[in-house]
């Protein structure tokens, strides 16, 4: 049963219900369609109500169906639309909690409609690159007024019932916890006999000199929707509610619509959006595993890592204590914690009072007495194994049986760490990324005997600190510093070849990266690449690199930390001004290989960092370190800076074909280092078999 239909007196209630917000899916529009027509065959039925069962008016269509061939199969959304509309028998919308995206616009093609308060009200397909497509941009202007409709239908931004009481948009909005249903049968009772019926089609939108604000609204929508090309259409679909008659209007947007679905942007988007929901699950830990409870946690070393790490359990409301060996630099990190929410509350995002309360569940220690109650406790000491193993025994011994034990290594074997411990099954890799209060992405890093609940228990953790968690195996790097290695070599190699650090950095930014690989060496420290390069001599020294990172770590110049790196930055200002000492000891770098320095086009530069990450993908999927494709897509999209409109790298590598990529990297072996580009075999396969990483 996906719609209920009841009759109470003289009107049928049809009842949604797709749970968890009754998506507009095949089965529910099927139902709805079933229950208009059984209430017009009935005589004694005069009016009807649409409602929706449970937490939800509607949400929209239904995210299940999304990709397959049912969201578009009969009746569809315009079809259940029109049949509601063209009911001879008025149709009342009692709208509660969600109503969005299909939903809302199942609701304009309503005669009637009432609501309670704190519903969220919105158009959002833009956020998924598309605009409404079911009369949304022709009917929430007649009832909002051109303005506000191209505002909400623009920005896809939830706004609140009760803001919008007094629109054409309600007939009525009720008490705050009144009894919606029962006031919705009295309000169609009411109705019963009125005619002619109130469409929202036959409204005019009214706004004078509507081309003045037209225009206004096009400028505005350049210079914020960047490379994508939905909110355009959905200004040019809203205009045609002023410009054109109704069902013109409705064709447009249908064509509009249409051809966005088939816009690269909006399948990365959608994309993404998938990629998102499913990152979560893993296939032998099932849903209803067993989580432990997280109410207490504790943060080791309160350097630059653990500051953030503890502001994140701060935000969510946890207890954190942090530990550090000196109180010279438990002081250190705490104050770094103040200061960053000073700048919050400075920035109007935070207000005086919260900080206080954020600030009250915090307490430093220097003694590990003090943190064996938690039930978290995660490490970010430095990046040496024989720290970890002093941190990992000192835990094992203090830490209540079952708390989890969590590492933020970065790069080092945490299967190794766990054996420090006499409880492996309770010990997991918690990579957060930097500046670790802001950025979306958590690695969960399994170990070889991480327990299940430790790993469901940490999927839930990252969903409460509003973090994307992604599962990686343990190997070197996980999944996004091993790939970025490749993409640094690259740019290294580039280098050596010819390019100057700023036509790389201009030529992936361009692409769409946030920061090119010396703007973001000069930004994290040139001097950590330099500390693994030196370990990896020692652990992998088949491995090549350019050695021009190294000459410039030589030089003392780690980035902006020490005034400059790979450039040169002035006080107060973040733009990168080319050095004239570094590049000619690139140059000088190039003439000592005996390398004919040459012209590098920004396609092979983009190709050669981005097609190097591919590869090295296909290596992390194929060895089952990554569970799926998209699940790397979301590392880099919500912690590298990948540009979202483009996927990230996996969806961008099925998008360009894979035999394409297999190509130039044919192409890129025959040149200068040309070791680096072995082709992964899952790559070569899917390639011959013309498939893509995500299909
Ligand atoms: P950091 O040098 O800023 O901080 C380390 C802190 O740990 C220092 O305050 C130090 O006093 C303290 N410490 C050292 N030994 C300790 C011990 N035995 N007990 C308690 N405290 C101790 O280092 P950072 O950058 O915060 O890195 C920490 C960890 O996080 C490393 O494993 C690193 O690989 C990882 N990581 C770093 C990222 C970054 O961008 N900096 C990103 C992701 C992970």
């Amino acid at each position: 049963m996906t719609a209920e239909y009841q009759v109470h007196g003289a009107v049928a209630v049809i009842t949604l219900n797709n749970p968890p917000v009754n998506g507009l899916g095949l089965a529910t529009r099927t139902a709805a369609v079933q229950g208009i027509q059984q209430a017009l065959a009935d005589a004694a039925v005069k009016a009807i109500v649409i409602t929706g069962g449970g937490k939800a008016f509607s949400g929209g269509a239904d995210i299940k169906e999304f990709n397959s061939p049912k969201a578009l199969a009969e009746p569809s959304l315009h079809t259940l639309i029109a049949t509601v509309e063209n009911s001879t028998k008025p149709v009342v919308a009692a709208i509660h909690t969600v109503c969005m995206g299909g939903g809302l616009e199942l609701a304009l093609g309503c005669h009637y409609r009432v609501a309670l308060p704190g519903a969220q009200i919105a158009l959002p397909e833009v956020k998924l690159g598309l605009l409404p497509g079911a009369g949304g941009t022709q009917r929430l202007p007649r009832v909002l007024g051109l303005e506000m409709a191209l505002n909400m239908i623009v920005s896809g931004t939830p706004v609140a019932s009760e803001k919008l009481a007094g629109t054409a948009l309600f007939d009525a909005v009720y008490e705050a916890g009144s009894d919606l249903l029962a006031q919705a049968i009295a309000f169609a009772e009411n109705v019963a006999d009125a005619r002619p019926l109130p469409k929202v089609r036959e409204r005019k939108v009214d706004y004078p000199n509507h081309e003045a604000f037209l225009q206004f609204s096009r400028n505005t929508v350049k210079a914020m929707a960047g490379p994508f090309p939905a909110p355009h259409e959905c200004v040019e679909t809203v205009a045609a509610s002023v410009t054109r008659k109704f069902d013109d209007g409705l064709k447009f947007e249908r064509e509009r619509f249409l051809h966005l679905m088939q816009t690269t942007e909006s399948k990365a988007l959608r994309h993404a959006f998938f990629a998102e929901r499913v990152a979560s699950k893993v296939p032998d830990v099932p849903a209803d595993t067993p989580v432990r409870s997280i109410k207490q946690a504790a943060v080791i070393g309160a350097g630059t890592m653990g500051g953030g790490i503890a502001m994140n359990f701060l935000n969510a409301g946890i207890p954190v204590v942090l530990l550090e060996t000196r109180q010279e630099a438990l002081d250190k990190g705490m104050a770094t914690i103040r200061k960053n929410y000073d700048n919050t509350v400075k920035k109007g995002k935070l207000t005086a009072e919260k900080l206080e309360q954020r600030m009250a569940l915090l307490t430093g220690t220097l003694a590990y007495a003090d943190i064996g109650q938690a039930d978290i406790v995660v490490e970010a000491v430095f990046e040496d194994m024989g720290v970890k193993e002093t941190v990992f025994r000192q835990l094992d011994s203090v830490m209540k049986p079952g708390a989890i034990l969590a590492s933020n290594t970065s790069t080092l074997d945490l299967n190794r760490i766990a054996s420090f411990t006499s409880r492996p099954q309770d010990v997991i890799g918690l990579h957060f990324f930097s500046p670790a209060n802001v950025m979306k992405l958590l690695e969960i890093v399994r170990g070889a005997q991480t327990g299940k609940d430790v790993l469901a228990t940490a999927l839930a953790l990252a969903k409460k600190l509003k973090k994307t968690g992604v599962v990686s195996g343990v190997c070197d790097g996980f999944i996004g510093n091993r790939m970025i290695e490749q993409y640094s070599r690259q740019a290294g190699f580039l280098l050596d070849e010819g390019a100057l650090p700023e036509q790389v950095d201009q030529a992936i930014e361009k692409f769409g990266f946030a920061m090119g690989p010396f703007r973001m060496g000069d930004l994290a420290g040139n001097d950590i690449g330099w500390a693994i390069r030196k370990r990896r001599a020692i652990e992998s020294p088949e491995i090549t690199y350019s050695r021009s990172a190294d000459l410039l770590c030589e030089m003392g110049r780690f980035g902006q930390k020490t005034g400059g790196g790979w450039y040169d930055y002035k006080p107060g200002d973040r733009k990168a001004y080319p050095n004239e000492q570094v590049n000619a000891m690139i140059v000088q770098h190039s003439a000592d290989l005996g390398i004919t320095r040459r012209q590098i086009s920004d396609k092979e530069i983009v190709e050669r960092l981005v097609y190097s990450m591919v590869n090295e993908a296909a290596h992390i999927l194929e060895e089952g370190i990554a569970l799926r494709a998209s699940d790397i897509d979301m590392v880099y999209l919500t912690g590298y800076g990948f540009p979202l409109f483009r996927g990230g790298p996996m969806f961008y590598a099925d998008t360009v074909g894979l035999a394409n990529v297999l190509a130039a990297m044919a192409q890129y072996a025959r040149g200068y280092q040309g070791s680096a580009w072995q082709p992964a075999p899952l790559l070569v396969k899917l390639a011959g078999e013309g498939k893509g990483f995500n299909s």
